[in-house]
């Protein structure tokens, strides 16, 4: 294989970037994530790839639950502050406010441009990343603008 037009097309796939929020025992998730799509309309289906190594992953098997913030547009900055784990003080994350979600009361940031809140329904454990399968079971719109595209960071994931 031509391994540098594998990563460079791979990295060409394009993605927005989420604040993905789950609690299971006690124990939070709150991670940056850009792997996801959607993959039904009915159900409305998304999928994710999920570090099988990370405590996000630990957690999200367990809560089976999970919420995914967008982040807009100018919120890099925030993105940056969810790269490794942290848990919440209080009603903040990471120093973001956040209210509880309406179905399983998980982190919501109203400041960010809108959220899923969603369950799982299955988990493919094949490689690094486990591809996690969930029905949107509610949803909120909070600002119009643009989101926050992983190719506007001049970071990459992927490749
Ligand atoms: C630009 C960028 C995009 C990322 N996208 C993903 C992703 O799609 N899936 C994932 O599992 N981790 C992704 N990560 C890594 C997680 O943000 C990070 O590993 C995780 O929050 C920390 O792992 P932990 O759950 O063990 O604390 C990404 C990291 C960066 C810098």
């Amino acid at each position: 294989m031509n391994e540098s037009a594998k990563k460079k097309l791979l990295q060409l796939i394009p993605h927005a970037l989420y604040i993905l929020t789950a609690e299971a025992n006690g124990k939070h998730a709150a991670s940056t994530i850009s792997w996801m799509t959607q993959a039904s309309f009915k159900p409305p289906l998304i999928v994710l790839g999920v570090r099988a190594d990370s405590v996000t992953f630990e957690v999200l098997k367990q809560s089976k639950n999970f919420v995914l913030n967008y982040l807009g547009e100018d919120q890099k900055a925030i993105a940056q502050k969810f790269f490794k784990h942290v848990e919440p003080i209080d009603n903040t994350i990471a120093g973001e406010p956040f209210v509880p979600s309406p179905l399983h009361k998980l982190p919501v940031f109203t400041h960010m441009a809108g959220y899923l809140e969603c369950t799982i329904v299955d988990i493919v454990e094949h490689g690094d990343h486990a591809v996690v399968v969930a029905e949107v079971l509610e949803a909120e719109l909070s600002q119009a603008n643009g989101l926050l595209l992983l190719s506007s960071t001049g970071w990459n994931y992927g490749g």
